[in-house]
């Protein structure tokens, strides 16, 4: 299986701090948080990824990547999404050429996970298969509906609906078949102008092919100020448990 991450988008919800650089080379403690998400995929076995990028400051990913190896990968590969945010699904659609006909394994470039996924993506067949988190603040993600006679089937997924149908948030970690390229070329930009991921996850729905799974484990979308904090928290206790004693 091959892995993707996008981390494209202009990370204006984090402006001033998005001005001098990419959302996802901000620091999560004490590292850019585009490590989160490599070694997410490096401890599921995914070695070789295909990295989206956009924006002013795309640059600034070299550096930091170089050519992977320090991170575990066999390769890795970049690419430039011209719409700097013209959605995830956009950026997605860029992946064609390297998934050449095989299935992959997407990750958004702003959650951090300490989830295993191994065994997903070692048992993964066809369709598509999205990771679930229950959340006290669904609204800010894609939310799925459950079938009401059948809590284990998905009947839709809602983008940041305003009275969410659960208390589940879609996270920003799929695994997806070949057909995902031609699902979002039947998807027509949202209301934000963006080719939405949640769109391309109904077509699954549609087709029945949508498996999920809840994600085992601590989960944040670091995009906005308050989450970025609870990240830096999150991972710099889990780092030096001691740093909670700190007194200010
Ligand atoms: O984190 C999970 C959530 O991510 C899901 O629950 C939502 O369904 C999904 O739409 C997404 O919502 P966000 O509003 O958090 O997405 P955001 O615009 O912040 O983009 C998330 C990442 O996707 C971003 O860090 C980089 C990548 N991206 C985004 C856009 C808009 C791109 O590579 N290109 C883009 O054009």
């Amino acid at each position: 299986m091959k892995g993707i991450i996008l981390a494209g988008g202009l990370g204006s919800r984090l402006y001033p701090l998005t001005h001098a650089t990419n959302k996802h080379l901000l620091p999560v403690y004490d590292k850019p948080m585009i490590y989160y998400p490599i070694q997410t995929l490096v401890r599921a076995g995914i070695k070789e990824i295909l990295i989206i990028v956009s924006g002013p400051h795309s640059g600034h990913f070299i550096p930091v990547i170089k050519n992977g190896k320090e991170f575990g990968m066999e390769h890795v590969e970049f690419a430039y999404q011209e719409k700097a945010d013209g959605g995830i699904a956009d950026a997605l659609a860029i992946a064609h050429d390297f998934a050449d006909n095989g299935p992959v394994t997407v990750i958004l470039g702003d959650n951090t996970t300490d989830a295993d996924i191994s065994d997903s993506v070692k048992n993964f067949k066809e369709g598509a298969t999205i990771f679930l988190k229950e959340v006290p603040d669904a609204h800010r993600f894609g939310v799925p509906r459950f079938d009401s006679n059948d809590s284990s089937k998905i009947v839709e997924i809602i983008e940041k609906p305003k009275d969410p149908p659960s208390n589940f948030a879609v996270t920003g970690l799929y695994m997806y078949d070949n057909t995902v390229f031609d699902k979002i070329k039947m998807c027509k930009p949202s209301a934000r102008g963006q080719l939405e991921i949640t769109d391309v996850n109904n077509v699954y729905i549609k087709e029945n092919s949508l498996h999920w799974a809840e994600l085992n484990g601590y989960w944040l979308d670091a995009g906005t100020f308050d989450a970025l904090y609870l990240a830096n928290k999150y991972w710099a206790e889990k780092k030096n448990p001691t740093i909670k004693n700190i007194k200010i």
